[in-house]
């Protein structure tokens, strides 16, 4: 069976938020996801509010009939909104107030404290949590202990190895196969240890194949890829793409 998709569709409010207005939608943007087979939607309401907002979670909940997933940092405030808007799923990522994107996985063992505390107060509420990684045992072992229930490996180390034609020169394609290999290696630990396993950042239709072969791997988190090539084929038809290129790999 092939992993599961949850669209991250942030990207529909940057362009929203880039004029303060009400357009695109973000619940039709769910709705039409959702309706060519998404089998989730994911938002990250960041601390800066660049492009999901408060109001927009409470949207969702109200119309996602799949799964809803919020990534957000484990800060006394962002716990606070999941517990109040109960998102199927939260996941706990790092911020940095420059980064133009999530910069690399959370640092569980450094941080052990608050993000336990944090996994706490959501699993009370019932909400299911992971927390987003780089793919090494260190980490893995402590989100274990921290109590999360699935971790996300980080998989922008490889998404930078194969970005445009670069695997396909030097020795690219070794260094991308040896990054799939320690993704492998990680998913297969994290699941000797109970957790579930699922993956993103920087996934596109050309690289997921290679993940979507890792049969521990049983969820994506795919986002700025599909919108962008909804630009050109419509969300519908990019969210399709994207379900086909991961059936084609797994
Ligand atoms: N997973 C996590 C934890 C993320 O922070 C992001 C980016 O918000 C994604 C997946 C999706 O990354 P991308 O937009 O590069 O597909």
């Amino acid at each position: 069976m092939s992993a599961r998709l949850n669209v991250n569709i942030d990207h529909v409010a940057t362009i929203r938020e880039a004029r303060k207005t009400i357009e695109p939608s973000i619940v039709a943007a769910a709705v039409l996801c959702e309706q060519a087979g998404a089998d989730g939607i994911t938002v990250h309401l960041r601390g800066d509010r660049r492009h999901i907002q408060d109001r927009d979670i409470e949207l969702l909940r109200d119309v996602v009939t799949t799964y809803l997933n919020v990534e957000m940092t484990s800060s006394d405030e962002m716990v606070a909104i999941a517990v109040r808007t109960a998102p199927d799923a939260v996941s706990l990522v790092p911020e940095n107030p420059n980064e133009v994107t999530t910069d690399g996985g959370l640092n569980v063992a450094a941080n052990f404290d608050s993000v336990q505390s944090a996994i706490d107060k959501l699993r009370r509420a019932g909400i299911f949590v992971s927390i987003f990684l780089d793919p090494v045992a260190e980490q893995i072992d402590a989100a274990n202990r921290a109590g999360a229930q699935q971790v996300e490996l980080c998989t922008a180390e490889y998404a930078e190895l194969t970005l445009g034609s670069r695997a396909a020169h030097g020795d690219g394609a070794k260094r991308a196969a040896a990054e799939v290999e320690r993704i492998r290696r990680s998913a297969t630990h994290a699941l000797d240890l109970g957790l579930k396993v699922a993956a993103g950042h920087g996934l596109t239709y050309r690289n997921v194949g290679a993940l979507a072969s890792i049969p521990e791997i049983t969820e994506f988190n795919i986002g700025h890829n599909i919108i962008a090539r909804s630009v050109f084929a419509g969300l519908e038809n990019a969210v399709r793409e994207m379900i086909s290129a991961i059936r084609q790999g797994s």
